[in-house]
């Protein structure tokens, strides 16, 4: 299966949600993460990865532009599960990403202004369709705070906009951020059980 992790808008989440998918896949079996984007968060994660000696780890390669379709597509067919971490911004190498995707997760934050960016990235998403019409979509919503959870008004946008949204909702942890700099994930670092089960129930759930 192959995994696009898009917004259009920055800081969403998405290199986050994209490294742990791919370093849980790479549990189960082969896992490729494309870093699609320019700024290369996921290489550097990579890199601190491949620094402090964890594993196991998912193969991981940058390529841009109509590079993530192409040579992605060839790529991904040694892998069982592939994951492009998409840059944050309309670009060829988005709407790449979603031309070689089944299945897109797209982080959002709860916000008005999370909801404001989303026009643009249906468009693309739409355009995207005709052209892979099996597509499939789901609204991950992240940087949730956990003290107060209300999502209320993005989920009835969400909902308008007839957007699949996993159940699954990954809150503003500290335990996120320590992770990406260690080169880990959450459960490698075993310090915040909230965000383990939450990215465990995350992956049980984008994987059905
Ligand atoms: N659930 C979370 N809790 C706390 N911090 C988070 C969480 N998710 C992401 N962050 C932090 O927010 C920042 C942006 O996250 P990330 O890089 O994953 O977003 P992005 O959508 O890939 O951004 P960009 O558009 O710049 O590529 C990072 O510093 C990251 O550590
Ligand atoms: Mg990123």
């Amino acid at each position: 299966m192959i995994y696009a992790v898009v917004n259009t808008k920055g800081g969403v989440g998405k290199t986050t949600t994209a490294v742990h998918l791919a370093t849980l896949f790479a549990t189960h079996g082969s896992s490729l993460l494309i870093d699609g984007d320019p700024q290369a968060s996921a290489a550097s994660w990579a890199a601190w990865r491949r620094d402090a000696e964890r594993s196991p780890s998912p193969t991981t390669t940058c390529l841009s532009g109509k590079a993530i379709l192409a040579e992605g597509k060839t790529l991904a067919e040694a892998f069982t599960n592939t994951v492009v971490d998409a840059g944050g911004r309309d670009s060829v190498g988005l709407r790449s990403a979603l031309l070689l995707a089944q299945r897109a997760i797209v982080p959002v934050g709860a916000s008005n202004l999370d909801a404001a960016a989303m026009t643009d990235l249906m468009e693309v998403i739409e355009l995207a369709k005709d052209y892979n019409p099996d597509l499939d979509v789901r609204v991950l919503l992240t940087r949730i705070d956990p003290r107060t959870k209300d999502t209320t008004e993005m989920m009835a946008f969400l909902d308008e906009q007839k957007l699949r949204v996993l159940k699954t909702q990954v809150c503003e942890r500290v335990a996120y951020r320590r992770a990406i700099g260690e080169g880990a994930i959450v459960s490698e670092l075993g310090r915040d059980q909230q965000a383990i089960h939450e990215i465990a129930a995350f992956f049980d759930e984008v994987r059905r």
